[in-house]
């Protein structure tokens, strides 16, 4: 066994998306931070958001209503404290985000006076979304990029996986704390220790765990399973989101529709050219994304149709134009000319609302450890997330742990030896099949049987399928070399696990847990705690 690469920082943050990045620059004037990303440091899903970012800025509006929409889109499983602080931090934290230079649109009111455009989505009673276009997560995430890349005290370390943490009980030590991470080098092809007086989980969330999702590849659930395997609860991971409307199109899979374009009057129609989601809510296209997602999915079932349409035709070209030009630019692309026609589309994993249980200061169970961002259970989101309420989220926390980790930043780093990382184990490529194929059997079964409408019976399957994976992935794993897709794979068995034993659990249907066997709603329903024996 040799000796394993060894760095030192401060605080490791694992993630490089709106969490990470904006938890390092809270951080960097005090501190010395390590980001780690899996791929390039702009990858992730921050990048692709379209909509915005929610927060009272109209003198109409108020706290109390982003409150209340906030609470009614969750269910009744909302944590009020955390929804009351994170809608009261909202407008400083954009405030802060405009400050770093995140160009969000703006218009002249009658006055003359310029002041940003807000648009609106469903949930919201309110116009409140700031917006840059139809690709805010675009202008959030290259605005933090320049600005972290520009500060001497951040170290970014791309194409690093974090493969496991750290903690004192692994290192045989009486405390319950952790103390840095084994991360892969993927360009060596090497496993190097991060030693970090503070760890910080900003790893997004776990929609990779379908087969069809609105997420980008990183978002494979990594945070969630790392944090379990070292002794944190998670919490809520039943509520899986599934984004309405992705483009149905073979060239452009799971190209994401914004709500917003709901918001600006799109509607959704059958192929025939008729209205249905009156017969579901009477807020129509503006109904929270699981009462959405249900009616496409029952239209779908239905009729046997492969899609239902989005129209927003009626609006004028340069409107569509102007308010959608990212997604005017794509329909077009594969042939579809959205001033002119209507888009086809289908739901698609698209959010993680369950995660690994935190605190107000984003603290998880061990000491020293915080996670941010989608990655985390703060109580905000309930049994459904509102639209533009994550980004939010990932900034209101990212200050709320810097604030914390700074007050605890004189405590001395304790003289600790890591044990070296076995790099004996072999590389089988002809063992990468199975991996692939395991990949896509997982994905393909939690679609199927784990989806936006589910039964015990097909909870039961997939858990068994589950169990099967677990013991190969184990005897791999113990067998051969790191590899990114066996430690993705890991980690997205695990998270299954607890999204469908979370699922078993709750024996009523809610937000966006709907199971046949149990339509009715309990009428104390309570968050679903799952916690790992250490
Ligand atoms: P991400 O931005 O996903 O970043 C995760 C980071 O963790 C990446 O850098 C990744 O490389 C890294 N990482 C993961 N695992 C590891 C590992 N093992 N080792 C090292 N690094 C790792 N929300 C809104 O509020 N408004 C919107 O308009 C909106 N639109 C959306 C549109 C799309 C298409 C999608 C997919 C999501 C949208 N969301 C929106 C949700 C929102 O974008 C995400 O919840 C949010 O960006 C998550 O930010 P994050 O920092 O937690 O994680
Ligand atoms: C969208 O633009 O529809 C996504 C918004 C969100 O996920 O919050």
């Amino acid at each position: 066994m040799s000796q394993s690469i060894e760095h030192l920082c401060d605080v490791l943050i694992i993630g490089s998306g709106a969490a990470g990045l904006s938890l390092a620059l809270k951080l960097a004037d005090e501190a010395n931070v390590v980001v780690l990303s899996k791929g390039e440091i702009r990858e992730g899903s921050t990048l692709y958001a379209q909509g915005g970012i929610a927060a009272v800025f109209d003198e109409n509006d108020s706290i109390e209503s982003h409150v209340n929409d906030t609470l009614k889109a969750g269910d009744g499983l909302c944590e009020k404290e955390t929804v009351e602080y994170t809608a009261e931090h909202a407008k400083s934290c954009l405030e802060w985000l405009i400050q770093q230079g995140v160009p969000f649109d703006q218009e002249t009111d009658n006055q003359g006076q310029k002041r940003f455009h807000l648009t609106r989505e469903g949930g919201h009673s309110h116009r409140r979304i700031l917006h840059a276009a139809d690709a805010t997560g675009r202008a959030v995430q290259t605005t933090l990029v320049e600005q972290v890349r520009q500060h001497p005290n951040i170290h970014l370390f791309e194409r690093y996986n974090a493969v496991d943490l750290i903690t004192g009980q692994k290192l045989g030590l009486q405390n319950n704390k952790c103390h840095g991470a084994y991360v892969w080098n993927r360009e060596k092809e090497v496993v190097e220790v991060i030693k970090a007086r503070f760890v910080a989980l900003c790893s997004g969330g776990a929609s990779k765990v379908y087969l069809y999702t609105s997420n980008p590849d990183v978002s494979s659930g990594d945070g969630i399973a790392m944090a379990w395997r070292a002794g944190c609860r998670v919490a809520n991971m039943e509520f899986n989101q599934f984004h309405p409307t992705s483009l149905y199109h073979p060239k452009a899979p799971n190209f994401l529709i914004t709500e917003a374009m709901r918001g600006e009057g799109a509607y959704l129609t059958r192929e025939d050219g008729t209205r249905f989601m009156a017969e579901f809510d009477d807020r129509e296209e503006l109904a929270p994304r699981d009462v959405v997602a249900r009616a496409i999915d029952y239209e779908m079932k239905r009729s046997g149709a492969s899609c239902v349409y989005l129209d927003i035709t009626h609006q004028p070209k340069d409107f569509i134009i102007e308010h959608f030009p990212t997604i005017y630019a794509k329909c077009l692309s594969v042939g579809i000319d959205i001033t002119k026609e209507a888009i086809p589309v289908v739901p698609a994993a698209h959010y993680t609302c369950g995660g690994v249980v935190t605190n107000q200061n984003g603290k998880t169970d061990l000491d020293n450890l915080y996670a941010i961002g989608e990655v985390a259970y703060t109580g905000l989101h309930g049994a459904n997330r509102m639209a533009s309420n994550s980004l939010l989220e990932c900034i209101v926390y990212a200050h709320s742990a810097a604030k914390h980790i700074l007050s605890e930043l004189d405590e001395p780093m304790p003289e600790l030896n890591f044990p070296a990382w076995d790099e004996s184990r072999v590389t089988n490529s002809d063992e990468e099949v199975v991996i692939t194929h395991n990949w896509h059997e997982l994905r393909l079964f939690m679609w199927d049987y784990v989806g936006i409408v589910r039964s015990t019976k097909r909870l039961e399957r997939a858990l068994r399928r589950i169990e099967l994976l677990k013991q190969e992935i184990h005897d791999y794993y113990a067998n051969f070399r790191v590899s990114n897709n066996l430690l993705e794979l890991r980690n997205l068995v695990q998270v299954a696990e607890l999204i469908v034993k979370s699922a078993l659990s709750r024996r009523e249907s809610r937000g966006l847990h709907y199971t046949i066997d149990y339509p009715e709603r309990e009428e104390c329903p309570t968050p679903t705690y799952l916690s790992p024996t250490r």
